[in-house]
């Protein structure tokens, strides 16, 4: 059925211009199909840009990546205006990139996750630096890896080896958040499983292979810069465990319509559950699309199928009149 459908790209966070493309690629795709498309470039209005949208299309498709647009404010205010919207809910897109949070609903379902302790730039600022980065490296040891808790596209992600890289990589960190994650290394191979739809299909195991040791901003977006390898050269055991895996993650967060999955596996084969894109990119190089097409689906298809997820995902029970009260919202309308 042909939806009116505005693609949200774009957004204030620093993966903006991923977002960009992801949005220009749905775009075309859903174009394709046939839908009449409006995109919209969000930026610092927000807020004025989406209420106009409000009674104009049947559904918003997110392409937005990171913070203010993956994380569930975006979520909440659609919720709000009533306009049907792809992907998570509100509160699983806020668990989802929140890298702490994450963990611990991953600890309490028994997903394994890498060793880490978090710190936060008042703890920094209150013991300086240097004790901040020798107290992590008594409690973790090295390599390590320091991450932004809320941040994407592995951006003011920096891999240690010892207490001076730490100190730095602190640093450059905090420009990106004010929690910090920094967690064991673990040295292996990088997995992604992908879910896609409301059953949610479970795609193969993409093992990505990335040219600089670890899949950085550059390799994430530089064509030739990775290579893909669809379904991943594992054994088939190992592959239906991290499938089994990703859905349990995915479950645990609550998130629904599409999601991608990324493991670290170490050298024996443990694997490692790092985190839930609940908004995976679209780009051409993404990696649902290339797992999605394994299984023989185009990229329009995998527009297609993330666009049918689009509703209202708070239950309106006993909420009484409000937006979202009339028909037409109910799941699978
Ligand atoms: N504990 C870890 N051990 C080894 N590599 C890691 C670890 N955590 C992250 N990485 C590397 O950093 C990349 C980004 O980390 P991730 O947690 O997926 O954050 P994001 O993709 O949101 O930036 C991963 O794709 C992987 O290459
Ligand atoms: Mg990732």
């Amino acid at each position: 059925m042909m939806k009116r459908v505005a693609v949200l790209k774009g957004g204030v966070s620093r993966e903006r211009e991923v977002s960009l493309r992801s949005g220009a690629a749905v775009a075309a795709a859903l174009r394709k199909r046939g839908h009449e498309v409006r995109e919209v470039d969000l930026g610092p209005a927000m807020a004025e840009q989406l209420l106009p949208l409000q009674g104009s299309v049947d559904a918003a498709f997110l392409a937005l990546h990171g913070r203010l647009g993956e994380d569930g404010t975006v979520q909440g205010l659609l919720e709000l205006l009533a306009i049907p919207y792809t992907g998570s809910g509100v509160l699983a897109s806020a668990l989802a990139i929140d890298k702490r949070m994450s963990k611990r609903v991953f600890r309490a379902h028994g997903i394994p996750v890498a060793d880490d302790v978090t710190i936060t730039a008042a703890e920094i600022a209150a013991s300086g630096l240097q004790r901040a980065a020798e107290g992590i490296a008594v409690d973790l040891g090295f390599p390590c890896i320091v991450k932004p808790n809320c941040e994407g596209s592995t951006l003011g992600t920096f891999r240690v080896r010892n207490t001076e890289e730490l100190e730095e990589a602190l640093r450059g960190a905090l420009a990106y958040d004010r929690l910090l994650l920094v967690e064991r290394f673990i040295e292996g191979r990088e997995m992604t499983v992908g879910l896609l739809g409301d059953e949610p299909i479970v795609l193969p195991v993409l093992e990505v292979v990335a040219s600089k040791g670890f899949y950085d901003y550059e390799c994430k977006y530089t064509r030739g810069m990775t290579e893909y390898l669809v379904p991943a050269p594992i054994p088939e055991s190992l592959s239906r465990e991290l499938q089994r895996l990703a859905v349990q993650a995915h479950n645990a967060l609550g998130c629904e319509g599409v999601s991608r999955v990324d493991f670290m596996l170490d050298e024996r084969g443990g694997a490692f559950c790092l985190e839930v894109n609940t908004i995976p990119g679209m780009t051409e190089l993404s990696l649902v699309p290339k797992a999605a097409a394994a299984m023989g689906y185009s990229f329009e298809d995998v527009a297609e199928i993330i666009l049918s997820t689009a509703r209202l995902k708070v239950d309106r029970t006993g909420c009484g009149g409000g937006p979202g009260q009339e028909e037409g919202n109910e799941p699978g309308a």
